[in-house]
Order: structure tokens, then sequence, then C-alpha cells
């Protein structure tokens, strides 16, 4: 089935030629000609795939329609007047998933409106929720940076989805088949860490009864993701850097160098320049893990993506914990607003 466009007529003249445009591409069209009529569609199951707003950005309807667009995980298209003097700053406080400036052309509005729809589709494969442009950047750059293979380092306080976005990365991949090995180097102790990573030979150390092969052997053609990788210990910094040049190791107690085909994903809650200024984390290892970069913003910096939230993960909570009998009905807007307003220290945890 065609993606399904809604096209908002505040701009007949744009509206027309959009429509056709965005039809000879494709896509199945319906113009709105109310605000009423454009709500409608929009409540409809399931609702248009994606909605253009073609003018009267400022007025509240249109704040009202692109509200009603969100909560129905709609993406928006908005075209913007060419005299508005700041269109990106409108277009993110109305929340708009992306926005053209007028004229714009038809060719251009249909694919700006196949990139969005291909970004929400990318979001439903991923699990990551959020229209927040903090949001809808990181799903850019995990897109770009999906298909090839340097290494990408992650940062975000916990439980902004930094284990998330390095899976996104490797199910996008060319690796997807191979496996997505994590690390949480925080939680192995220093003395183990090594082995854990490279492996070791049978008598290696007291208790190396056999020969046991490290994460990055068994992440070969896949991604290892070092989780927490500000907290690895000097030493195996030293080691991780070797591998990172020039992809050989030698397992603990081993003589033999061992040669991986591995993508690194690196993540962190702490800044890793800190570390290094700090002289806690090797400069030469940082650069080599900041090659590609994402940066995860806490939640309470975009709160436009705490109701979508709320929607996704209450019904599940409503399961889990209810008693039988008693049905979960919603939120209502008194409780979100309070659910919007909190701080959220842990994020999305
Ligand atoms: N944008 C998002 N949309 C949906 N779920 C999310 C999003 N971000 C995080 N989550 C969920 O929140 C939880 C925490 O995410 P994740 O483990 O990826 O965070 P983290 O940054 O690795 O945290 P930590 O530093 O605590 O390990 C997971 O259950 C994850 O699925
Ligand atoms: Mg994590």
């Amino acid at each position: 089935m065609p993606d399904r466009i809604l096209i908002t007529t505040d701009d007949l003249e744009h509206a027309v030629r959009i429509n056709a445009g965005v039809e000879a591409a494709g896509f199945h069209t319906t113009l709105a000609h109310t605000l009423d009529e454009a709500r409608q569609a929009l409540r409809r199951d399931p609702p248009p795939d994606c909605v253009v707003v073609t003018g009267g950005l400022h007025e509240s309807g249109a704040a009202q329609l692109l509200t009603l667009a969100r909560d129905r995980s709609v993406s928006t298209l908005g075209l913007v007047e060419e005299t508005e003097p700041d269109a990106k700053g409108l277009a993110r406080r109305l929340g708009l998933t992306g926005y053209l400036e007028k004229p714009a052309d038809p060719a251009e509005v249909a694919a700006t409106v196949r990139r969005l729809i291909e970004r929400r589709k990318l979001q439903q494969r991923t699990g990551i929720i959020g229209e927040s442009p903090a949001i809808q950047e990181v799903l850019v750059k995990i897109e770009q940076m999906a298909p090839v293979s340097s290494t990408v380092l992650i940062e975000g306080e916990s439980g902004t989805g930094k284990e998330l976005v390095a899976r996104a990365i490797h199910d996008l991949s060319p690796r997807r088949a191979k496996p997505f090995i994590a690390v949480n180097c925080a939680a192995i102790p220093d003395t183990l860490l090594e082995s854990e990573l490279f492996g070791h030979e049978k008598g290696a150390f007291t208790g190396a009864a056999e020969r046991r092969l490290g994460r990055f052997e068994l992440a070969d053609g896949g991604t290892i993701f070092l989780d927490e990788v500000g907290e690895m210990a000097p030493a195996t910094q030293v080691k991780v850097l070797r591998v990172l040049e020039d992809r050989t190791f030698f397992r603990v107690g081993g003589t033999q160098a061992i040669k991986v085909d591995v993508r690194v994903v690196a993540a962190t809650n702490k800044s890793l320049k800190e570390e290094v200024a700090l002289g806690r984390f090797r400069d030469d290892l940082f650069y080599r893990l900041n090659v590609l970069y994402i940066y995860l913003p806490p939640l309470r910096e975009r709160k436009t993506d705490i109701p979508l939230l709320v929607r996704r993960f209450t019904p599940e909570f409503a399961r889990e914990h209810s008693r039988p009998g008693h049905l979960f009905k919603g939120i209502t807007p008194e409780a979100l607003q309070i659910l919007v307003d909190a701080e959220w220290p842990g994020n999305i945890r």
C-alpha cells in the first residue's frame, strides 16, 4: 500500500501543486480543506503517514494540529514563509519533524516526505522513541553511521538509550547477521577484563583450565559494544588501543597474534574528554574511539518526548502491576503534566 500523505490547504496554491507532485512520486494524497477535516484524518485508524502543513504555522490551529500529529506518531512537514526570520527556531518550537522554505518545489517536498517516513519506520524497527529535534538528529546519525565500519563513541547520562543506539547501529549495518557482543567494562573486575576481552590460553593463569575465547574473537565479523568504557583500567586501555590500531591481539598467555574484523562501538556516561583532561583516560585511545560521535541528551532537555514515552510504556506497566479485573484506561492530562514536569534523573531507566 502506498504511504498516505495529508496536505493542509492553508496555502491553497502550494497545496495544489504539492498534491500533484507528491502524488506523481507514488504517494496517496488527501487535501484537508479545514482544520476539522485535518483533525479527523489524524484521528482515523490508521492515521496518515505524514502531514504537510502548507501555511499558517504561527496560528494556534497549526500548533494544535501538530500536537495531535505528534501524539499519533505522524511525521510532519511544515512549509515556512520566505519572510520567516527564524525558520529553524519556529520548526523546533512547533515540534515539526521537517520544514522547507517557500516557494517549495513539489519534487523536493516529495523527497523530504519520503525521508521523514523512512525515519519513522527506522524508529519502529529500532524502538527509539522521540520526535524532539535531538532524537531526530540521533536517528539521522545512526542512518549515516550504520553502513561504515568506523568506531563510534556514544556519550550520555545513564538511561538515555546508549545501548539501544549501539544495537540500532549494528542492526542497520551490513554486520547485522553477525554477533553483537556487549561488554560492561564497569561490571568486570580490572584483573578479569583483559581475559574477558581477549580470551586466554590453557594454563595462562591459575584457574585457566581450558582455552577460552575473548569477546573480541566472539564478535568477529560483527560489533563489540564497550559499555562504560571510561571505567577501563589504564593497563587494559593500552591493550584495547592496540586492537583499534591494527585489529590484532594476543590471548592472555598466548604467543600467536589473532586478527579480527570487529566494529567497535563504545559508550560512557562521563565526558571522556574530561576524563582525559583529568589524566584518567588515555588521550590516544580517546581519539581512536571518538571517530564518529553521538551525544544523547538527557530527557529533561527533550520534554516533548515524554508524552510519547509515557504512551509507549504505561500500558505495559499497567499489565505488569494491575490486579486482575482492574482495567487501565489511560492517563489523565493532569498526571501527564506531572510526568512532563518531572526531572527524570535516571532518564528512561
Ligand atoms: N528513545 C528511547 N525510546 C524508547 N526506549 C528508550 C529510549 N531510550 C532509552 N530507552 C529504554 O530505556 C532503557 C535504558 O536504555 P539503555 O540501556 O539503552 O540506556 P543506557 O544509556 O545504556 O543507560 P545506562 O548508562 O544506565 O546503561 C532501556 O529499556 C531502553 O530500551
Ligand atoms: Mg547502558
